[in-house]
């Protein structure tokens, strides 16, 4: 038996002393400790001693387990050493680090970002008007008549519900004009607001989307003339195109508007010499004019007393024109391909 014993320590502390790994030790150790391991076998064999044996048996196997658990802590902790340093050895902390991706502003909310920015610097307060709006609001308080064709310039989508009596049908709002006589109803004067929206037209081809963004000032207060509107447009194209680009005004006709103009802004590519991308030098951002009194009448504003003017520019546009950026599709815009947007 006392050999047994001796010879089955002597076999696992050789064996612990040669694991090279926390596996392999593991593996000895079930090999002896075991449910069915050599020493657990041998401590059973305990019931078919004579019972004036025992004790001594018992002492023995205790010693010799012990003696095992010992080599097994010790060698458990030589291995885990030698394996942290082998770790360390292999990590170069030197290394950089994996980068989090990470995202960014869309190239339209970054353009409106900026534009709302050169707005407030002057006084410009940004208001927001809801997109699914009364006919009402988008032409017939902009001065067009019932019924009156020039609705048909907006290409606008109807909503198919039944049309209130004084309201009329809803559209998606096709302009941020629409935003005008809503802002005059709050009966809050000097009006000096900018309005930035989704606008919706039955449109698309390469130069248009069918949802697309405006921005649109309005200011009224007493003696408001042209040269306020002037003034608001060459300090916008200088704030955002840039100090050498110039503005003009064209005539033109809106229903809301007298006088009505187009404005244009000198071509950033051949700086207003003509080139493939613009008119004679000048590239068109969009419609202003004086606030026609029929509008401020509907706003509940006296034309008498006061006047103002508003302006309503494309935002997809001006961001176009900003560095001659030339789209060949303005839906890339839209079109949620990572390749384009992770550009800008
Ligand atoms: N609402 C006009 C458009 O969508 C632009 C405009 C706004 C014109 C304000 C004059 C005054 O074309």
């Amino acid at each position: 038996m006392d050999e047994d014993f001796i010879g089955i320590k002597n076999a696992a502390i050789s064996f612990i002393l040669e694991a090279e790994d926390l596996k392999s030790l593991e593996e000895t150790k079930l090999q002896f400790l075991g449910k069915s391991g050599k020493l657990t076998l041998a401590i059973k064999g305990i019931t078919k001693l004579p019972v004036e044996k025992r004790p001594a048996f018992g002492i023995l196997a205790n010693e010799v387990k012990n003696a095992i658990e010992n080599a097994l802590e010790q060698q458990e902790k030589i291995l885990s050493q030698k394996r942290k340093s082998v770790l360390l050895k292999k990590i170069d902390v030197t290394n950089p680090g994996n980068k989090p991706l990470l995202g960014n502003l869309h190239l339209v909310t970054q353009a409106i970002e900026e534009i709302s920015e050169i707005f407030k610097r002057i006084g410009f307060a940004r208001i927001r008007y809801p997109e699914i709006d009364w006919d009402y609001y988008a032409f017939t308080s902009l001065n067009f008549p019932e019924n009156h064709p020039a609705r048909d310039d907006w290409e606008t989508f109807f909503i198919k519900a039944d049309p209130d009596k004084k309201m009329g049908r809803q559209v998606l709002s096709p302009h941020t004009s629409s935003g005008q006589v809503r802002e005059m109803e709050k009966n809050k004067l000097p009006i000096k607001m900018l309005n930035i929206a989704k606008c919706y037209r039955r449109q698309s081809d390469v130069s248009h989307t069918p949802m697309f963004h405006q921005f649109e000032g309005l200011v009224v207060d007493k003696n408001i003339s042209i040269t306020h509107l002037k003034g608001t447009l060459d300090y916008f194209v200088k704030s955002y195109f840039g100090k050498e680009r110039k503005s003009r005004i064209r005539p033109y006709h809106f229903q809301f508007t007298e006088p009505s103009f187009e404005v244009d802004v000198t071509c950033g590519v051949c700086n207003g010499y003509g080139c493939r991308l613009c008119k004679a030098g000048w590239l068109e951002m969009g419609g202003a004019g004086i606030v026609h009194p029929n509008v401020l009448k509907a706003g509940g504003i006296d034309p008498q007393k006061y006047s103002g003017f508003a302006f309503g520019w494309g935002v997809e546009r001006v961001l176009m024109m900003k560095q001659g950026l030339e789209l060949d599709d303005l839906r890339l815009l839209y079109s949620n391909d990572l390749r384009f947007l992770e550009q800008f």
